[in-house]
């Protein structure tokens, strides 16, 4: 099988995994043909690594960085990474918020066997639609480890105008080496009643297997940078500035202000939305916010984060306007009266027709998990032992999220854009995403079409959550 050994250049895996290939690639790969390819190469390894401001660690990373190279390219070429695994335990890519071809989505045990050590996997996928997404690993606790970067599509046409762009991928770190996984595991509370029916449920569970308990960070940094070592934007009275915002980490949602300026909301998750103004915005891990601002107010600021439920964190970023003399960066404040935005004051940019369908299906999703139990559940259950949300081709499927926890929960499904459910607005303007935060009691719908066939997995984006159970798959052909 042709197709297969270009994924595994090792040819003996390369017989084991053609199997596991879906037909679907082939058209895909001829497809292809026609199209412009950028190729990169990736090698995921340990490497030293220091933030600019504290000791050196060891941290897993792409090609010795952190975070990964950029991956920067336009609308419709496509996108052909060859990874090579140095890694002690294998790996994937995830190429979180694209809704490709299933069998290119990087979930070891899902959509491909993890990357062996000393193994190479090519993936290859059509960069679609323009927006500003993440790559990551999806293997065990490597996200928090450092495998994870900025992934760029910009539109075949231009059609916003600026004078300037960053990209702000927004991380939390335990600077050990090992990075993530240097910490206790949490332990179990056994006599704890709920505990005992998950337990059971969860056959084989052993405890020293069992799940990490979330990290305290000591570090939060902007492009594997922690302030003061963070690279100023610099910027020229006037200038239009475009921010991509990218929070990459594993379990820290952050509250964000600029010192000085308003920031206008242009794009969620990719996906382009009527412009909104805000003074502070609050982005989930998975989440991206595209945000614009003139830059009007000469002087030395910080867009800074709000660690949510803790107060101010380290995570700081100076934005400098070119010629002041200012010596100290003047940081926002975080008051009440600020103007914010939910989810439910955000519409589409462009209506949008889904292919009518009166084929629905419904299914609710409690969140619950946490109070004395490692674990984190849907519906009571716990990934890999948790029911398929098993669906068929063109229906239209809501998931009805209910948390039922004292915690936030990112909620990311893979390959789909989903839209979110606002009684308030014609459906048509409803807001596209792929990861959505939930709150404590809150109540969140969210509906998608079934248009792109495979084994999609769809969990809880705290990395702790969803490798404590916080997960299951959406399936259909
Ligand atoms: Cu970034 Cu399964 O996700
Ligand atoms: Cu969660």
């Amino acid at each position: 099988m042709k197709i297969s050994r270009r994924m595994f250049l090792k040819t003996g895996i390369a017989a084991a995994v053609g199997a596991c290939v879906p037909p679907l690639l082939t058209s895909f790969a001829s497809a292809a043909a026609n199209k412009k390819v950028r190729e990169f190469r990736f090698s995921a390894s340990t490497a030293k690594v220091n933030l600019g401001t504290g000791p050196d660690f060891v941290a897993w990373t792409y090609n010795g960085q952190i975070p990964g190279p950029e991956i920067r390219v336009k609308e419709g070429e496509i996108i052909r990474v060859i990874l090579k695994n140095y890694l002690p335990e294998g790996t994937s890519i995830h190429w979180h918020g694209i809704p490709l071809q299933n069998a290119m989505d990087g979930v070891p045990g899902i959509t491909q066997p993890a990357i062996k050590p000393g193994e190479t996997f090519v993936y290859e996928f059509e960069a679609k639609p323009a927006g500003s997404f993440i790559y990551h690993s999806h293997a065990k606790y490597q996200l928090d480890q450092g495998l994870y970067g900025p992934l760029i599509i910009e539109p075949s046409q231009s059609g916003e105008s600026y004078d300037q762009e960053f990209t702000l991928m927004l991380e939390d770190w335990v600077t050990k080496d090992g990075a993530g996984v240097a910490r206790t595991r949490r332990r179990p509370l056994m006599g704890h009643h709920m505990m005992g029916g998950m337990m059971r449920r969860r056959r084989g569970f052993d405890f020293q297997g069992g799940p990490l308990l979330e990290p305290l960070y000591d570090e939060y940094a902007v492009n594997g940078r922690v302030y003061p070592a963070v690279s100023p934007m610099e910027v020229n009275n006037g200038d239009r500035v475009k921010l991509r915002l990218l929070n990459s980490s594993s379990s820290t949602i952050y509250f964000l202000r600029l010192a000085g300026h308003t920031l206008t909301i242009t794009h969620l998750d990719g996906n382009p939305i009527k412009p909104v103004e805000v003074d502070v915005l609050r982005i989930g891990m998975g989440e991206r916010y595209d945000v614009m601002f003139t830059a009007n107010n000469p002087g030395y600021w910080l867009l800074a984060a709000n660690e949510e439920g803790f107060g101010q964190s380290r995570l700081r970023i100076p934005l400098r306007y070119k010629g002041v003399k200012e010596k100290e960066a003047v940081m926002p404040t975080f008051h009440r009266g600020l103007r914010f935005a939910t989810y439910n004051e955000f519409q589409a940019f462009h209506p949008s027709h889904d292919v009518p369908t009166e084929d629905s299906r419904f299914f609710e999703q409690t969140l619950t998990g946490g109070m004395h139990s490692p674990f984190w559940s849907i519906n009571g259950q716990l990934y890999p032992e948790a029911d398929p949300l098993s669906v068929r081709k063109d229906q239209r499927v809501r998931l009805g999220y209910w948390n039922h926890s004292m915690m936030s929960h990112p909620m990311h499904l893979h390959g789909h854009f989903f839209k979110v459910v606002n009684p308030s607005l014609p459906r048509e303007f409803w807001i596209s995403k792929d990861t959505i935060i939930v709150d404590h009691m809150q109540r969140v719908d969210v509906e998608f079409v079934t248009d792109n066939p495979g084994k999609w997995f769809h969990h809880c984006h705290n990395l702790y959550h969803m490798e404590a159970g916080m997960a299951n798959v959406v399936v259909y052909q």
